[in-house]
C-alpha cells in the first residue's frame, strides 16, 4: 500500500524562511570492523537488516525538555533567543515549557517501549548539568534527571545514544564570546569529561555535537538560530573551527581515558543534503555540485575522516572570493594548528542527519557581498517532481539518502553509518491519520536496506527525528515532525501516537521479530 515511490501531492506550505539545512589510536572495534551479517530477508521486498541494527528515535533538551529555569538550571542561548529575540521564532513562541519531558520523562519512556525502540537518542542540557558551562559548579538535579531518564531506557532494554551538544550553548559561555571564542574547545572538552565520567559506565554511544553547520550557518551567519549573530562570511568559519577543534578534544579525551575502560563510541552528527548536478552534463553544474557537497559535508567530514583539513575546494573558493572583493585580513576559513590534537580519525563512526536533496547548478547570489553562499557559488534548487512536505525546504527524496550514503561510503573510505535524524513534516491542522508520513518511512527504510544489500554500505542504524512533536526552532510548534502527537494546550501535554508511530512500531517489530527466527 505504501510502496509507490511518491504518494503524495506537491504541497508547499510553509512560509519561514527555509534552511536545509588519522589516528593510529585504538577504535572500538564493534564499530570499525564490519557487522556480523546474520540478515533478514523479507518475503515481501527482500528488505534485510543485521541482527544488531540500531532501530531509534531521536529527541534534543532544548526541543522537548521545557522546566528552562527549575531547579537551578541555567539559561542557555536558546532561552535567551526565544525570550529576548522573540520576533524570530514563530509567534514569539519558546521551549520554555514545550513538552515538559523534565516533569514528564516516563510519559516519553512509555512512547518509547510502545515503539519497540532497541536505541533512543537524546541530548543533554549542558546549562542543567552545569549552570555557568563550567564544572565549578554541578547541578545535582539535573544530574539525577539524565541518570534516571539512562537507567530507566537501560532497564527497558533500550540504548542511550547521548548528544552532548544540540544547539543549546549555556549563556553564561556565550557571554565569553561562545563559539567564536578559541577558549571555548577546551571548556566543551572539560563538560564532555564531565559527562564521560558521570554516564559513560551505562552510555556507549556518544555524540559530541549535532550540526555544526546548522549552529555555523543559521546561528552566526543568517542569524535565525540562537544566538542570532549576522556576520556573513566570517563567523561561521571561525563557529565551525572552534566546534571541530572541541569534537577533537573530547574525541581523545574518551580515547585515552575512558575508551578503555567504559567501552563506547563517540562521532559528531553531520547534516547534508544530497546534492546531484541540475544538469549531468553540464561540467558548470557538476563543478558546482562538488562545492556544494564540501560546503556542508565535506566541510565537517573532510578533517575527520580525510585529510585532518577542509576539503581543498573549499579553501580555494574562499581565497578566491576574498581576493575578488579585496578582502586582505589573512584567510577566513582557519587553519588548523600541528599543535593542538589533530582532527583525523576522531570519529569512530559516521553521524549522518539527513532530509532532503537538492540540484545544483552555480550560483547566482550576491557576487559583491562576503558570504557563505557567494564563496560556496553553488545554488540548489528543488526537483519539480519532488514532492514537498511542511516546511518549504524540506523536499521529500527517499532515494537521495541512498545515494548519500554510497557516497559516504565511498569517499570516506567505508566507515559504520547511523542515521541520527531523519524525518518528514507536518503544517497545519493536525492529521492523526498521517498516511503520507507513513509511507515516506516505508520508503526511506527501503532505501536503507538497498544501501545494505546492493551497495554494501555498512548502516548500523536509524533514528526517526522524532519521537515526539516539540519545539521546532525558530518555526516554534508549528511544525511537527513527531511519531507521537503532543497537545500542547493542556498542562499534561498528552501523548498520543500518529498512524506512522503505529506503523514505525509494526515495521520495527517485523524486523526484529525476523531477526530473531534468523539468529
Ligand atoms: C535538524 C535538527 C533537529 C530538528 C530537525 C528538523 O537540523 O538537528 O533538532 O529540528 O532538524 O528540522
Amino acid at each position: 500500500m505504501y510502496r509507490t515511490a511518491v504518494h503524495f501531492p506537491n504541497v508547499v506550505t510553509m512560509r519561514r524562511a527555509p534552511y536545509s539545512s588519522e589516528s593510529t589510536l585504538m577504535v572500538d572495534s564493534n564499530i570499525t570492523n564490519s557487522p556480523e551479517w546474520n540478515c533478514i530477508h523479507t518475503n515481501d521486498s527482500e528488505t534485510m537488516f543485521p541482527t544488531n541494527f540500531a532501530w531509534g528515535a531521536a529527541t534534543s533538551a532544548y526541543q522537548i525538555e521545557g522546566g528552562w529555569d527549575v531547579d537551578d538550571k541555567g539559561p542557555s542561548i536558546w532561552d535567551t533567543f526565544c525570550h529576548e529575540g522573540g520576533r524570530l521564532v514563530f509567534e514569539g513562541q519558546s521551549g520554555d515549557v514545550t513538552c515538559n519531558s523534565y516533569e514528564l520523562w516516563e510519559e516519553d519512556l512509555r512512547c518509547i517501549r510502545q515503539l519497540g525502540l532497541t536505541h533512543y537518542r537524546l541530548s543533554l542540557s549542558w546549562s542543567r548539568l552545569l549552570p555557568e558551562g563550567i564544572t565549578r559548579h554541578v547541578n545535582q538535579k539535573g544530574l539525577r534527571y539524565y541518570n534516571k531518564v539512562i537507567n530507566d531506557l537501560l532497564a527497558s532494554d533500550v540504548l542511550p545514544m547521548v548528544t552532548l551538544y544540540h544547539f543549546d550553548l549555556p549563556q553564561a559561555l556565550q557571554d565569553q564570546g561562545g563559539w567564536k571564542s578559541p577558549e571555548i574547545a577546551a571548556i566543551f572538552d572539560s563538560y564532555a569529561c564531565f559527562c564521560f565520567e558521570s554516564f559513560g559506565d551505562r552510555v556507549k554511544l556518544w555524540i559530541t555535537l549535532n550540526e555544526p553547520y546548522v549552529c555555523a550557518k543559521l546561528g552566526h551567519e543568517d542569524g535565525i538560530f540562537a544566538p542570532g549573530v549576522k556576520e556573513p562570511g566570517m563567523a561561521a568559519y571561525l563557529v565551525g573551527h572552534n566546534m571541530l577543534r572541541g569534537h577533537a578534544r573530547a574525541w581523545h579525551s574518551y580515547n585515552v581515558l575512558y575508551r578503555a575502560k567504559q567501552g563506547g563510541s563517540v562521532s559528531l552528527a553531520i547534516n547534508s543534503d544530497w546534492a546531484e548536478p541540475l544538469d549531468p552534463a553540464s561540467p558548470d553544474d557538476t563543478a558546482a555540485t562538488e562545492r556544494y557537497l564540501a560546503f556542508t559535508l565535506g566541510w565537517f567530514a573532510w578533517p575527520l575522516f580525510v585529510t585532518g583539513d577542509y576539503p581543498e575546494v573549499m579553501r580555494s573558493s574562499i581565497e578566491v572570493r576574498s581576493k575578488e572583493l579585496g578582502y586582505q585580513e589573512g584567510s577566513r576559513l582557519p587553519r588548523f594548528s600541528k599543535d593542538e590534537p589533530s582532527l583525523l580519525g576522531t570519529a569512530d563512526f559516521f553521524a549522518l542527519n539527513y532530509y532532503t536533496s537538492r540540484r545544483v547548478k552555480p550560483g547566482e547570489c550576491c557576487p559583491g557581498l562576503l558570504g557563505l553562499k557567494s564563496d560556496r557559488d553553488a545554488e540548489g534548487v528543488v526537483d519539480p517532481s519532488w514532492p514537498v512536505c511542511g516546511v518549504s525546504w524540506l523536499a521529500v527524496v527517499p532515494d537521495g539518502l541512498r545515494k548519500l550514503l554510497k557516497y559516504i561510503k565511498d569517499t570516506f573510505n567505508n566507515p559504520a553509518v547511523y542515521i541520527t535524524e531523519n524525518g518528514f513534516s507536518q503544517v497545519g491542522p493536525v492529521d492523526m491519520e498521517d498516511v503520507q508520513r507513513c509511507g515516506f518511512y516505508h520508503d526511506i527504510i527501503q532505501e536503507v536496506a538497498r544501501a545494505l544489500r546492493e551497495d554494501g554500505v555498512d548502516v548500523r542504524g536509524y533514528f526517526a527525528w522524532s519521537l515526539l512533536d516539540n519545539f521546532e526552532w525558530a518555526d516554534g510548534f508549528s511544525v511537527r515532525f513527531g511519531l507521537f502527537h503532543v497537545d500542547f494546550s493542556r498542562p499534561k501535554r498528552p501523548r498520543t501516537a500518529y498512524r506512522s508511530g503505529r506503523e514505525y512500531a509494526g515495521i520495527i517489530s517485523k524486523y526484529r521479530s525476523q531477526t530473531m527466527v534468523n539468529i
